[in-house]
């Protein structure tokens, strides 16, 4: 049995009860080592569609598939024993039906083990959020800026910043409230905007370009690490330059691999000291 077996995740309902209470903390993580070491320090881990862009380096988000969703999804959780686990539903997976978001949504709780799903769209998503909610599937909403809708939206650009985007950022996190949803990520939202809707919502406003009214902020962990290219966006900051560190690591690793010192004797098996 693990020495960890008594730690249990983090639930939908504790998340819930943390608004004006204490802020809450994610990040994203698509593997196991990754998850590992976030696990402690996060209040949910978001297996973000993001991954496509970070990891596969594929140009946004929509080409990445269910299946890669669950298997990513999976091995966060296997990475993790504290964090709730959230799993992006991922382009066209649940823009069709109800039944489709139904179907897609179970299958990455089933296989990838999430905890509950996450999915983009305000108003016109409420009756799939419904449909999902009331049958057993937590959803965490997304507005503002929706990086599936980026070939609608002509580009990533912020939410808010005039009286009818407002009212639509507005109306969209209330209908996914009505719906049933847990908690909203308000994405690339002006900041008073992203204020009125966490203080008239009792569901969790989770943030990323939402400034810090928000009940919660998520990042994307390899911008916050410094390890995802040099376009680092307005709305991250770089807790630590890890691609510097990697750097150096690697070049030393390839001078000693060169000069012949690594591996070293101690590095060896089978040899006497
Ligand atoms: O895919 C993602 O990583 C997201 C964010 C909210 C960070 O949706």
């Amino acid at each position: 049995m693990s020495v960890h077996a008594d730690i249990k995740r983090i639930t939908i309902p504790q998340l819930l009860a943390m608004k004006g209470q204490q802020k809450i903390v994610s990040l994203t993580a698509h593997n196991v080592a990754m998850a590992r070491l976030l696990d402690p320090y996060v209040d949910f881990l978001l297996m973000g569609d993001s991954t496509a862009m970070v990891a596969y380096g594929l140009p946004n988000t929509l080409s990445f598939t269910l299946e890669q969703v669950a298997a990513h999804t999976a091995a966060v959780v296997r990475g993790s024993q504290r964090a709730c686990v959230i799993a992006d539903m991922p382009f066209a997976s649940y823009h069709e039906s109800p039944q489709q978001a139904f179907k897609n949504a179970a299958y990455l709780i089933a296989q990838g083990g999430a905890d509950a799903v996450k999915l983009e769209g305000g108003e016109v998503m409420a009756p799939t959020i419904e449909f999902l909610v009331k049958r057993g599937i937590p959803v965490l909403g997304h507005v503002g800026l929706m990086p599936q809708s980026v070939n609608v939206m002509g580009g990533y650009k912020a939410q808010g910043m005039n009286e009818e985007s407002a009212r639509q950022v507005e109306q969209d996190a209330y209908a996914v409230q009505e719906a049933g949803a847990f908690g909203i990520v308000l994405e690339g939202v002006a900041e008073a905007v992203a204020a009125k809707i966490t203080h008239d919502l009792t569901v969790v406003t989770i943030g990323i370009g939402a400034s810090v009214v928000c009940d919660g902020q998520v990042l994307v962990t390899e911008d916050m690490l410094g390890i995802n290219g040099d376009k680092v966006p307005k709305f991250v900051k770089l807790f630590a330059h890890l691609n510097t560190e990697i750097e150096n690591a690697v070049q030393e690793y390839a001078k000693e691999v060169r000069a012949a010192t690594f591996p070293e004797l101690k590095h060896c098996f089978g040899v006497k000291k």
